[in-house]
């Protein structure tokens, strides 16, 4: 089963989960990394990883519809049945959705519903909680807010400051997208094998 990765800049979570596959512990092909930005670093990874990338933005296009229209057809071409969102900066539009109904994940850390948004882990170190965490969850037409799939929590001691938390969380991150990719690409596999019986 192939499935594609989106980020739109380093691309640790899209590292983690390349390996990942690449030691079978995904069931799966990473068959492509898409990226938003042309300079982004994850690009770079994906070279040294030898895992195709494509990249183009949405500036490219006269609106977000066809820029997302563009994408479809790529992951289409690919035989993407599955597209896991890794720091990919964009709220996903009705085109992607229409086409990948409950087939996009996406990482998150923090709590959700606790901290969406662009710097989850500044503003729960900054609000003082003293647990936060990572989330992985089905991406719908809100910010950060599809069916969550999985949590887990990290603590935020006395003594961390922000990098270390942020470091704490990119740990758990890189450890359970890999573990829920594998099980959301069984659960499909499943299906599609129930379906033809
Ligand atoms: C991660 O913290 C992820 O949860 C969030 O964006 C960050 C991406 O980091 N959505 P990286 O590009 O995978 O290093």
């Amino acid at each position: 089963m192939r499935f594609a990765v989106f980020a739109s800049g380093n691309g640790s979570n899209f590292q983690a989960i390349a390996e990942a596959t690449i030691q079978g512990e995904i069931p799966g092909e990473l068959a492509v990394l898409f990226c938003d930005k042309k300079n982004a670093y994850a690009i770079e990874r994906a070279k040294k990883l030898q895992i195709p990338a494509i990249a183009f933005s949405p500036q490219d296009f006269a609106t977000k519809a066809t820029y997302e229209a563009e994408i479809l057809h790529l992951m289409e071409e690919e035989h993407v049945e599955l597209i896991v969102l890794a720091g990919y900066m964009r709220i996903i539009g009705p085109t992607l959705l229409e086409g990948y109904k409950q087939r996009i994940l996406n990482i998150h850390p923090a709590l959700l519903p606790n901290f969406p948004g662009l710097t989850g882990i500044r503003d729960a170190f900054e609000s003082g909680v003293h647990e936060t965490g990572v989330t992985v969850h089905y991406v719908d037409a809100g910010v950060d807010s599809g069916p969550i799939i999985k949590q887990e929590k990290v603590l935020r001691h006395s003594e961390d400051t922000l990098a270390s938390l942020e470091q704490k969380i990119h740990q758990v991150e890189h450890r359970i997208y890999p573990e829920v990719i594998a099980e959301v690409l069984q659960n499909i596999q499943s299906k599609e094998e129930r379906k033809k019986v």
